[in-house]
Parts: C-alpha cells; sequence; structure tokens
C-alpha cells in the first residue's frame, strides 16, 4: 500500500481548552450535566455541594453510582472519549462523550474526578493552570487531585462505589468575589439555589413520588421536584396519552391545561408559574428518556402562524417525549438546551398543540363551565382519537354507555353500520379549517341544549346500567360521573341520585 504523505496537527491543548470554555453553559445547565452522568452510573443519591471560600470556593458533585474502572476514567477524562454514535443505555443521558469535560471547564479551571469501583479508588485531573505552562501546553491528564483535596474525597470511604466531580478555580462564578464578603457569599449561594432551581426543573420525573428512584441534595437540603403540569391538581385538564411510532422508538404526547388563577391558592399559582414566570413558561416541554431538555416555547410550530408567547396561551403546557434512540432525528446540541421535532412530527405537534391552546384560551378567558370543571380520571369518552404512523383517525367508543345501549336495543348490526359511516366521514378537514380560519372552537358539548335534555339522557342511561347491564345503582352513578358529557353535570348527578329509587 502506498504511504500517503500527511501532517499530524494535534490541537494546542491551552488554546482548544481556553476555547471550549466558550460553549456557553450556565452554571445550572453544567450541574445538570453532571448529574445526568450519575443517573446513566445508576446513581440513587445525588450531592450537590456548594462550599463557599471566596476564590477559593469550590462546587462538588457526589454520587452513589456504579463509579468507574482505572480505564473507564480515563477514557471518561478524554474529549470525545465516547463515540457520538455509540448505542446507548436506554437510562444513559449523554450523547457527545464531552458534557464532563465541557461543563467542568466552562465553570472551573481545575476538574478533579474520584472514583471507586469493586472497593478500588481512581483519581484523575485536568488543570488548566498546569496545561497553559508554556513548556506543557499538552493535553496532560495528572493523576491526583491538588493536594489538599484529599479531604474532600472522604465520603468514597464510606460507598463499595461512587463517584466525585471538583470543581475549583471557579474564575467564572466567584470573579470579583471575595472570601469573608457578605455580598459574595450571598451571591454565590445564590447561584446554588438556581442550580436547586434548575435541577428540581429538568430532573422532576425522577425525583417524583413518595420513594422517588433519585435524590438530589443541595448543600444538605432535598431539591424538590417541580411539576410543570399540575398533574396532580382536580382543576387540570388533561389529554389523553398519545403514542407516536418510529423506527426510532416511541414518542409520547400529552397535553395540559392547567386551572385558572381561581382554582389555586397564591402559593400554588406561584409555585406552578416557573422559573421564568408563567407566560414563558407555556408551550412544549420536551423529555429525552424522562430528563428535560426544553422548558416550554412553541418549537417554531403554529398555525397560520408561528405561535409566539402571549398571555392568553400561559395555561397550556404540553409533554414531549421521545427516547435516546431518537437523537439523531431530534438535533440535540452538546448542552442539551436544544431539541427540534421531526419533520414528520410537526403537523402531528401542531394540532395537538393547537387542541390545548384552544381550551387554555378559554380557561384563561372565562372561568364559565371550564373553570368549574374538574378533571375526571378514566373519563369515558364519546369519541377516540388514534394516531398511528403519523395519521389519525376518530372512532366512536363502543363501551359509551350511550352506544352500548343503542347498540343491544337495535340488535346490533344497523346501529354498527350508521357508526362506521359516522367514523369515516368526520369532516376533519372542515373542522380544521372553520377552527383556523374562524378561530371557531367547538361549543361544549350540550352546551344549547336545555339540561331537560341532558338530565333525560342521564336518566335513561342509569336505567340502562341498572337493568340491563346489571349494576348497582350507585356504581352506575359513578359510572355516569366518568362519562362524556355527563361528568360536565355533577349537579345534575347528584340531583337525580336522590331520586326515587325505583
Ligand atoms: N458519575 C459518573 N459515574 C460513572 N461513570 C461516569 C460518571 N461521569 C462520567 N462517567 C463516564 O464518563 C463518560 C463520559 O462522560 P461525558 O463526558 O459526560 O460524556 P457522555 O455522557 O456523553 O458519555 C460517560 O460515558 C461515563 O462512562
Ligand atoms: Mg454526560
Amino acid at each position: 500500500m502506498p504511504v500517503e504523505a500527511y501532517e499530524l496537527v494535534p490541537p494546542p491543548a491551552h488554546a482548544m481548552i481556553e476555547s471550549l470554555r466558550g460553549v456557553g453553559y450556565s452554571t445550572e445547565a453544567a450541574i445538570a450535566d453532571i448529574v445526568d452522568n450519575s443517573i446513566a452510573a445508576r446513581a440513587r443519591n445525588v450531592r450537590v455541594q456548594f462550599h463557599f471560600a471566596g476564590p477559593e470556593s469550590w462546587i462538588s458533585v457526589t454520587d452513589d453510582g456504579i463509579g468507574m474502572s482505572d480505564a473507564d476514567l480515563r477514557r471518561a477524562m478524554t474529549l470525545g472519549g465516547t463515540h457520538p454514535w455509540t448505542i446507548r443505555a436506554e437510562q444513559d443521558l449523554g450523547r457527545f462523550g464531552l458534557g464532563l469535560k465541557t461543563a467542568s471547564f466552562a465553570q472551573s479551571r481545575c476538574l478533579t474526578v474520584a472514583t471507586k469501583q469493586a472497593g478500588q479508588r481512581f483519581e484523575r485531573r485536568w488543570d488548566l493552570d498546569y496545561i497553559a505552562r508554556p513548556e506543557i501546553n499538552d493535553w496532560r491528564l495528572l493523576p491526583n487531585g491538588r493536594p489538599g483535596t484529599e479531604k474532600l474525597f472522604e465520603a468514597l470511604d464510606g460507598m463499595t462505589s461512587g463517584t466525585i466531580v471538583l470543581w475549583q478555580d471557579l474564575d467564572r462564578i466567584t470573579a470579583g468575589m471575595l472570601a469573608n464578603e457578605p455580598a459574595s457569599e450571598d451571591a454565590f449561594l445564590a447561584t446554588a439555589e438556581k442550580v436547586g432551581e434548575h435541577l428540581g426543573m429538568v430532573f422532576h420525573r425522577f425525583l417524583n413520588g413518595p420513594r422517588p428512584e433519585l435524590q438530589i441534595w443541595l448543600n444538605g437540603q432535598r431539591v424538590k421536584p417541580w411539576d410543570p403540569f399540575l398533574e396532580n391538581h382536580p382543576a387540570t385538564e388533561v389529554t389523553p396519552v398519545e403514542r407516536v411510532y418510529s423506527s426510532h422508538g416511541v414518542i409520547e404526547l400529552q397535553g395540559f391545561v392547567l386551572p385558572h388563577k381561581d382554582r389555586l391558592t397564591e402559593q400554588e399559582a406561584s409555585l406552578a408559574a416557573g422559573p421564568e414566570g408563567w407566560t414563558a413558561q407555556q408551550g412544549f416541554y420536551v423529555y429525552r428518556s424522562r430528563r428535560m431538555l426544553v422548558a416550554g416555547g412553541w418549537l417554531g410550530l403554529g398555525t397560520p402562524r408561528v405561535w409566539t408567547m402571549e398571555e392568553p396561551y400561559k395555561l397550556a403546557r404540553l409533554s414531549l417525549e421521545f427516547p435516546n434512540s431518537a437523537d439523531k432525528e431530534w438535533d440535540i446540541d452538546v448542552k442539551k438546551s436544544i431539541a427540534r421535532p421531526p419533520r414528520l412530527l410537526r403537523r402531528r405537534l401542531t394540532d395537538l398543540a393547537d387542541q390545548v391552546r384552544s381550551s387554555a384560551k378559554q380557561v384563561f378567558a372565562h372561568r364559565g363551565a371550564y373553570g368549574r370543571r374538574a378533571a375526571v380520571p378514566d373519563l369515558q369518552t364519546a369519541w377516540i382519537g388514534r394516531t398511528t404512523h403519523g395519521s389519525t383517525s376518530y372512532k366512536i367508543n363502543r363501551d359509551h354507555p350511550a352506544v352500548l345501549r343503542a347498540v343491544e336495543e337495535s340488535g346490533g348490526t344497523a346501529v354498527e353500520q350508521l357508526l362506521r359511516v359516522v367514523e369515516e366521514t368526520v369532516p376533519i378537514q372542515r373542522i380544521w379549517l372553520d377552527t383556523v380560519e374562524n378561530g371557531e372552537i367547538q361549543k361544549e358539548a350540550f352546551a344549547e341544549a336545555a339540561t331537560l335534555e341532558v338530565a333525560d339522557l342521564a336518566r335513561t342511561t342509569l336505567w340502562h346500567l341498572v337493568t340491563k347491564v346489571g349494576l348497582s345503582r350507585a356504581t352506575a352513578l359513578e359510572r355516569l360521573r366518568r362519562t362524556e358529557p355527563f361528568q360536565n353535570y355533577p349537579d345534575l348527578i347528584d340531583s337525580i341520585a336522590t331520586e326515587d329509587k325505583q
């Protein structure tokens, strides 16, 4: 084989690292990237420590994950040590093999990692002051932390496995700060607080529940999850989870209309608003393997014009979740702050968002029936929308009590045929156009009907459930409360419940 002529031109270490420092990581995004690695290492507890000492301040992240072997640690400290195309385990939140290094360099001039696996302990350090020396200026990874850091790694002694990431020389964070100056310490702790808020937001799906799979501690305090959807509030309206299947895995979509402020206490409202406030936190929340990447915004979608952040839509929030196997389609960036929906999905996202925005606008504008309506778990809807391979079809719910009754009383075939005709001819295009052009939102079910008509329908359905289906009266009433449109008429059902039981 002919030998080709070439020159080897490795980047000068010092200049390269200084440039990488400019990637523009905020402190909170940088720490979140370190925590990503802890989660990938299956940690149950992550302890973030912000220690103030003026220019000597340090930050550490300690996890009780699986730790690393000596070779693992060497690779972990290598820039691009893992190829971006490597297939990742499902819980792996990494991608480019850069996070640990770029996130750390952005905030600190000295990164030490100490790790323990199978009782063995290893350590490595990237020290920019050392690399910057003119006679060095090379990719020299040091074997130990700076002298005096030993006690900062003592936590590993009590663990069988785990990892500590230590940042020293926090030049960007502590610029102009003095030790023993209260104002400096306050500013440092304010940064810590912001980090806590951010972690509570991006990892909320891990921190949730009475027995969360992950706990994060910031200076000894538990980081509380921030749920953007007020999922457990009875007045939150929730659309069913929609799943879109692609060759890169399943995408899950769900819309939420948060409660009108009249239905929230002041404290609930200010908490639900989120770090950037109500208006800025509307729109899509994009999750990758349950880790939040994008916290609000409309992703450049919109019809007929691109949607912007506007007050009337501030109660609309949507959850969008994709697996790490779909990274390429979503264009994620090194800082994990950007994700763009694939073209094929945009139409579907626009449709659902449009629907959620309309409801959100109604709730925002007038309490009316919407304001009083509580979300009903397991609501038996009259229509069911199904999305497969990007196209949606709408079916009439055969389990709806009114449908069950009609099928039974007619002997079946005729009604089934009628339902098929209706399903196959839903004027979707027409409805869609009318909505876009007139901003017209379909009226609430039976909005113009006299309550008498609803009451009549409720009574007949109840009668059928009891005498034909064989439910107890109490169970049948419960079923009615969870059936469209009766969930909107709780008072009516209450009054029917007290009627003569014959
Ligand atoms: N806390 C940790 N525990 C165990 N392994 C870790 C930890 N942090 C980093 N690593 C290892 O270092 C590698 C490089 O991390 P990183 O630079 O963030 O890139 P990426 O997360 O994209 O792989 C990870 O893939 C993982 O193998
Ligand atoms: Mg990483």
